[in-house]
């Protein structure tokens, strides 16, 4: 079955940000020139996930805005002859589908999750998650999209860290699943795990692997019915993984499954201020138009910094 259908949850308060995020969205702050929400559509869109589902607070009206036409702007644009902003703007509105719902209020990433329900109507369907930005180069979905294809259930994406930050995602038991289950997928050897004991955000200690669970997930419709049945957890939130671990006990027969394919691509974390700006500076050196001046002049401003500034 051909996924069409993605999910952004987009309702935080975006406390780590404030002020920048008093009155503007977390998710519509620029990395680079380009919010962050849009190359996550972005991201969906060329995985073939044209149908998108915004789970948004009070600042719906402000991120859907975004994804619509802009007729006032468009028309100035085009008066001036500015063809490339006008471009610009347009594609935001032409990426997807975009849909949205409101989180009436912040119970967790599993309640944002089953907000989206009604508009998934029964199919497999992609979770991204705002923070994470995955670099259109080291397209991560389509693979994960073929692995719930060939082995059904729900699939996650996973990523080494280091033991000591294990703690700041959810994490799962995993055993490699055989080559030749994934015969002509084209996906590289020790990529694919059978998932077991998901657990939220645990101490290094009580961890059960070093894979981290990254903002990418590929979920069976039977996530809703368990979502529901989910109990407040880690941080009195109803979470996500929380749900994953019964789905990972449960039959096939019933959406049970649960895998986890590991990204080795580039990642770039939006999620706090340190991460955040590290995010804008490796984007912009890539950028196609503002990269080479201001990779030149970054080059030359890390020089002048006092060397117990640097490594810190
Ligand atoms: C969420 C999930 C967590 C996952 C992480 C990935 O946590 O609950 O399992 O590892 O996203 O970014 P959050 O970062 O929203 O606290």
């Amino acid at each position: 079955m051909t996924i069409t259908k993605a999910v952004i949850p987009a309702a935080g308060l975006g406390t780590r940000f404030l002020p920048a995020s008093k009155a503007i969205p977390k998710e519509l702050l620029p990395v680079v020139d380009t919010p962050a929400l849009e190359y996550v559509v972005r991201e969906a869109a060329a995985a073939g996930l044209t149908n998108v589902l915004l789970v948004a607070g009070k600042t719906k009206g402000a991120i859907l805005d975004h994804f619509d036409r802009a007729w006032d702007l468009e028309a100035i644009l085009q008066a001036k002859g500015d063809t490339v902003r006008l471009e610009a703007i347009r594609e935001s509105a032409n990426l997807a589908k975009v849909h949205a719902v409101r989180q009436a209020a912040p119970l967790g990433l599993g309640h944002a999750v089953l907000c989206a329900r009604e508009h998934i109507d029964g199919e497999p369907f992609a979770v991204l998650l705002g923070d994470d930005l995955i670099d259109q180069r080291d397209p991560l979905l389509p693979t994960m999209m073929a692995v719930q294809d060939r082995l059904g259930g729900s699939v996650v994406a996973l990523m080494e860290v280091p033991r000591d930050q294990i703690s700041l995602y959810g994490s799962a038991a995993a055993q490699p699943v055989p080559d030749q289950a994934l015969d002509g997928l084209g996906i590289g050897p020790e990529t694919v795990f059978a998932l077991s004991r998901p657990v939220e955000k645990p101490s290094p200690e009580e961890a059960p692997s070093n894979l981290a669970i990254i903002g990418r997930y590929v979920l069976h419709p039977a996530v809703f019915g368990i979502l529901e049945q989910t109990p407040p957890g880690r941080g009195g939130e109803i979470q996500l993984t929380d749900a994953l671990a019964t789905l990972a006990g449960r039959p096939p027969t019933q959406g049970g499954g649960l895998y986890g394919v590991v990204f080795r691509g580039r990642r770039y974390d939006t999620g706090d201020r340190l991460s955040y700006l590290q995010a804008v500076v490796q984007l912009a050196v890539d950028h196609p138009e503002l990269g080479p001046a201001f990779a030149n002049w970054l080059q030359g401003f890390a020089a002048t910094l006092p060397a117990s500034r640097q490594g810190g």
